[in-house]
């Protein structure tokens, strides 16, 4: 592990900058993150006779589970009255990863290890994201080392992607179709729900309302730089080349749609 818990300076934790939407979003996502042990475990099955993956993605699931002990120490001293075993419980009781799987449910390994970095582009982008709009400096540093280990996350599958691709050769249209298909999965309701269960709603679970305000309080805190790196690490996932033009043009419609989705996110936020 890169690094550990008690290597955050917590004692600079400032409650006068806390934003309630912050708080919201951070429990959200340390639940999503402690889920990673799960996503380890699955990823161990699908490659089980492939040992030095196995063990990257121990590591890896280990790193995202840090990521979730994390978040939940800076929450719980914004707001000690989070009960994280209550809405943990409540999450997992929906949201199961395929565990029993032996093979990916993307349809091959290649075309899992590209989900696995379209998920990793999501998460870097929110965390740079999360940190350049926050001036809570325990928060801060805390999305800037979780950031860095999502970049590095997606650099790792990346690496084990290309090593596949070679192997299994899958057509251009399969490796786009799986990239798409994870990006407008990132719209179903895995983190949605996670907001809706680590905030306490008590009333039944309405996906596309709770989809709406998850999706206003996070992209709305999306900037071009985000989008535009984020679109480029999901073509070179795809093993498109953006110099091409159907390279160039993808990435004109990613970020194009992502920068519209930022723009309406921005403009449904309510003025404090
Ligand atoms: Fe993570
Ligand atoms: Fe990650």
């Amino acid at each position: 592990m890169a690094w550990q818990l008690d290597e955050i300076a917590w004692t600079a934790f400032d409650a006068r900058k806390v934003s309630a939407d912050v708080v919201r979003i951070a429990k959200a996502a340390c639940l999503v993150e402690h889920n990673g042990g799960d996503y380890g475990t699955y990823l161990s099955n699908v490659f089980f006779d492939d040992p030095d993956f196995g063990r990257v993605a121990r590591g890896w699931a280990e790193e995202e589970v840090n990521h979730g002990r994390v978040l939940r120490r800076w929450v719980e001293l914004a707001d000690p009255a989070f009960d994280f075993e209550d809405a943990f419980r409540r999450f997992t009781a929906k949201v199961k990863v395929p565990l029993e799987a032996d093979r990916s449910v993307r349809g091959s390994r290649c075309g899992e290890l590209i989900a696995r970095c379209v998920v990793e582009v999501g998460t870097s982008s929110m965390y740079s994201a999360l940190h350049d709009s926050t001036d809570e400096p325990v928060f801060r540093e805390i999305c800037k080392r979780i950031a860095a280990d999502e970049f590095r996350h997606y650099k790792l599958f990346y690496d084990h992607m290309k090593r596949y691709r070679e192997l299994e050769r899958p057509m251009l249209v399969e490796r786009v179709w799986v990239g798409v298909r994870r990006l407008i999965e990132a719209e179903d309701d895995e983190l949605a729900y996670a907001y809706y269960c680590a905030n306490g709603i008590r009333e039944p679970y309405q996906r596309r309302a709770v989809g709406r305000v998850y999706a206003r309080q996070t992209f709305s805190r999306y900037r071009q730089k985000h989008i535009e790196l984020g679109a480029a690490m999901v073509l070179k996932a795809m093993g498109l080349k953006p110099q091409t033009w159907y390279g160039r043009a993808l990435g004109r419609v990613l970020t194009w749609l992502a920068g519209i989705k930022a723009a309406q996110a921005a403009a449904r936020v309510q003025p404090a």
